[in-house]
């Protein structure tokens, strides 16, 4: 099934509204319609068979952990997290025969502005991410799992520690699940709301306790993860498209996709469109379509440009995302990334130093402050884009900008730098003009003199 007729089959099912907005729903994340996120009826629609698969408690032998993992490799997953690492090849990572405990980590964090993909996942299909856990602990040889969630959702929270309860009151979680000799004991944690707290070695700190600080690498997670142990950390999307992977095959999972991209994506598509909401559509698909599902352009307005993956991602101008499909490589080609999949769309109202000033006072006041570059450039990038904004900077300040910018990335312990840095580079690049026609025209001529 190509992209075309998985949209065409699917929407023709009817868009099923959900916490954000709308949800088009292909195949792999199910019904999100906020009212049957029980136990009963995810086994109703298929729910934990992929578990009961690999311990062999459907008829069959069974999956072993190498099985597993070549499943997860062939179905080309790349971590929905925003890196998009591949899923299989981090799971071959796990040093499994580690005599000590190991643990696996979910990152619920979701702190991007513009993703709201996670929390709709956990609170209208929680036992989707527990299975996917599940299945991911059985390939490590993992028996204790952590779900970090986002601080300011905390109805999540609890719809996560009921879906848990069910889970392990059905067998699903606990010792010797379903009669094997496979135990997992899975956990929600509650985050504070800190952004950095999604860094996945922030997060692990925040876990144990400490302040939410990224820790330098290496050493990576797979060895000196949480408590200092093997630990190996996923997004909750990533996870949750762990169940369908194992039910279908890996090949069917990157059929759905593209070559080196393989499945659907769940993106959230906010800003100026009419039907601002969470679409899962396959990898691949036209930009163009999805901006279609999301009911187009707000009414009388053109495209402007889009942020195609989460506040950190290069925006880019129409022109050239409406040629781009959406999945990593397309995405990556045009000179951005599609990072955690949140679609920022901008019409031809908005300014976009304004636009730049909110993303900049954001990581500003996100920065966790451990590193120089990024503690100090941060608050130098939004001083200076609010000066131009305010009309009171002079020509010079527009390259001092992109200069802080430049000199902040690839100098940071994590990615926050880049992220804070890029947005800043990408508007200088593509809307130059819109910076310049703000700078003072007398500031100019006291320059030139
Ligand atoms: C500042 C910062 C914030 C991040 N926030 C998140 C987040 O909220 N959720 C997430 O899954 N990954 C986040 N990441 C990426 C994680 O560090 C990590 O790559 C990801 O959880 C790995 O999971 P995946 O392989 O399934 O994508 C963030 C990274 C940085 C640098």
């Amino acid at each position: 099934m190509n992209a075309e007729q998985v949209i065409q089959q699917f929407s023709a099912t009817g868009v099923q509204t959900c916490f954000h907005g709308r949800h088009i729903n292909p195949q792999i994340y199910a019904d999100l319609n906020g009212s049957n996120w029980s136990i009963k009826d995810y086994e109703a629609r298929g729910g934990y068979q992929a578990l009961r698969k690999i311990l062999g408690q459907d008829g069959g032998e069974g999956l072993t952990q190498d099985q597993v993992i070549a499943t997860m490799k062939d179905s080309g997953l790349r971590g929905r997290g925003g890196a998009g690492f591949p899923t299989g090849l981090k799971w071959s990572f796990m040093p499994r025969q580690f005599p000590g405990q190991k643990h696996l980590v979910c990152n619920s964090d979701e702190g991007e502005p513009g993703t709201c993909k996670d929390r709709d996942i956990l609170m209208y299909n929680p036992h989707i991410v527990i299975e996917g856990m599940a299945i991911a602990a059985y390939a490590m040889g993992i028996s204790i799992g952590y779900n970090y969630i986002h601080g300011e959702i905390f109805e999540v929270y609890e719809r996560f520690e009921a879906a848990l309860e069910e889970a392990r009151a059905a067998g699903f979680l606990g010792d010797r699940i379903l009669g094997s000799n496979f135990s997992f004991q899975l956990h929600a944690h509650h985050g504070f709301g800190a952004y950095i707290c999604g860094e996945e070695t922030a997060l692990l700190e925040s876990l144990e306790g400490k302040k939410g600080q990224p820790r330098f690498k290496p050493p990576f997670p797979a060895s000196f993860g949480l408590y200092g142990k093997p630990t190996t950390i996923n997004n909750t999307e990533t996870f949750a498209a762990v169940p369908w992977i194992i039910r279908n095959g890996g090949q069917a999972y990157l059929e759905c996709g593209k070559p080196n991209n393989g499945g659907t994506k769940i993106f959230s598509v906010s800003g100026d469109v009419n039907l601002p909401g969470n679409y899962e559509v396959p990898l691949g698909t036209p930009f163009t379509k999805l901006l279609e599902l999301a009911g187009g352009v707000r009414t009388g307005r053109q495209l402007k440009a889009v942020i195609p993956g989460g506040s950190s991602a290069p925006v880019l101008p129409a022109h050239i995302i409406n040629e781009c499909t959406m999945d990593y490589d397309s995405i990556s080609k045009a000179g951005s990334m599609l990072g955690s999949g949140a679609v920022i769309v901008m019409d031809d109202s908005r300014c976009m130093v304004e636009s730049l000033k909110r993303l900049s006072y954001f990581y500003m006041h996100e920065s966790c402050g451990q590193c120089t570059p990024c503690r100090e450039g941060t608050g130098w990038l939004w001083r200076l884009v609010d000066k131009i904004q305010r009309g009171e900077a002079k020509p010079a300040d527009m390259d001092l900008l992109d200069n802080v910018a430049e000199n902040i990335m690839g100098r940071t312990i994590c990615a926050l730098g880049d992220a804070a840095a890029m947005p800043v580079r990408a508007m200088l690049k593509h809307f130059r003009p819109e910076f310049a026609a703000l700078i003072k025209a007398d500031a100019a001529a006291s320059q030139a003199a």
